[in-house]
């Protein structure tokens, strides 16, 4: 398989690219660097345009293809930057900046990108249009959010997105997909109980915060086990209790609950947030306490479209043989979501190897993943947009 062959001898370079990035880790939109090289690099490979500063620090490349007949044109994403975790793997490309490290592999998800984009480039055997979009901003930021809200669908005229993560525990090189959610809905709630706080032994002149709060949290989980149909997906983990108090003999005024609600499509989405402020609120009713719920809601669904997913997985087979299809959906949350409720595509994992999961400090990108890894990018164009 051609493609195949090309990464194996771009490897070297490819390789150098993604060290060079994981040594010098970024964290949300401050970019400045990655994006900066990247768009360097896409000068270089000699892409048709190049625009920086989409979504304040994400770059877009476009890549015209030898003929133009189709008309249409597939965004390829990966993600930029890097999380707030002192790095752990000893390696000779550890991070150079004590606090910062790719732990999540995106470093590997620019550098095979950027391989797939030296390649189309070169190449430009397909009909249509490539257009390569390069992210900031997926950890907790909503950079993929920023790119559409800066007109990254109508300014490229993005018909179908394609974008990928690695993932630890799958052999290394090999794919994993599945039509539907592949990523939850990762939203967050903090819930302030008011009551009357006093002096712990005369409780009946007091209405008890900490005896509220515990009863929500006890009650919220009824939400999910009472409220969502038993057939589908759905997380409510309360992770802090506060207090204004730190003395044993106190009941404090005010107790904050904060937490977070996963889940894997609208309706059951729209039943947590309804459920968590009504039981947290009639909860601390019924004890004479008052409760204000504030739900925000995070990243969507991941939802990989049924025929993209298809075209998705031949692609993967063509390189890795067997593929995984049977997997389940993750309750971890991606902001591609934002490009995949814009116009159909998929999401896909491709294998790590045996490595520590990502967000552990001791994990690091496989560069034996890049081959597979570009060549599905860049398989997914020549794909969709075959050449005449
Ligand atoms: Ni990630």
């Amino acid at each position: 398989m051609p493609v195949k062959n090309r990464f194996a001898e771009l490897l070297p370079e490819i390789t150098a690219w993604r060290r060079d990035f994981h040594e010098n880790p970024e964290l949300l939109y401050e970019v400045h660097r990655t994006a900066g090289r990247v768009a360097e690099l896409l000068r270089e490979f000699g892409c048709d345009e190049v625009t920086t500063g989409v979504g304040r620090t994400g770059v877009v490349g476009v890549i015209k293809g030898r003929t133009n007949n189709s008309g249409r044109v597939i965004g390829l994403r990966a993600d930029m930057d890097a999380l707030p975790i002192h790095e752990q793997t000893g390696a000779p490309h550890a991070s150079k900046v004590p606090g910062k490290m790719h732990a999540c592999g995106h470093d590997g998800h620019t550098a095979m990108l950027l391989g797939a984009a030296k390649y189309l480039a070169e190449t430009r055997n397909f009909d249509g249009t490539a257009v390569v979009i390069f992210q900031p901003a997926e950890e907790g930021g909503g950079g993929g959010l920023a790119m559409v809200q800066d007109g990254l669908v109508d300014r490229w005229k993005i018909d179908e997105f394609y974008g990928m993560h690695n993932m630890p525990g799958l052999p290394v090189g090999s794919f994993a997909i599945k039509p539907g959610p592949m990523m939850a809905a990762a939203d967050q709630f903090d819930i302030t109980v008011t009551g009357k706080g006093g002096h712990a032994a005369k409780p009946h002149d007091c209405i008890d915060t900490t005896l509220t709060a515990a009863q929500i949290i006890v009650a919220l989980q009824s939400v999910v086990s009472r409220n969502i149909d038993p057939l589908k997906n759905a997380v409510i983990s309360v992770c802090v209790v506060s207090t204004d108090s730190t003395a044993h003999n106190v009941i404090p005024q005010v107790v904050t609950l904060k937490g977070t609600a996963r889940s894997l499509d609208a309706g059951v989405r729209d039943q947590l947030e309804e459920g968590i402020t009504r039981v947290a609120t009639h909860v601390a009713a019924a004890m004479g306490a008052t409760a204000v719920v504030d739900y925000q809601r995070g990243y969507p669904v991941t939802m990989n479209d049924d025929q993209a997913t298809q075209w998705a997985a031949e692609v993967a087979r063509a390189i890795a043989g067997d593929i995984k299809t049977d997997m389940e959906p993750m309750m971890g949350g991606e902001d591609f979501s934002y490009m995949l409720n814009e116009r159909p595509g998929a999401y896909i994992w491709v294998g790590n190897g045996d490595t520590a999961m990502v967000h552990h400090p001791a994990y690091d990108f496989n560069d034996e993943a890049i081959p597979a890894g570009a060549s599905w990018y860049a398989g997914m164009v020549e794909a969709r947009l075959p050449a005449a």
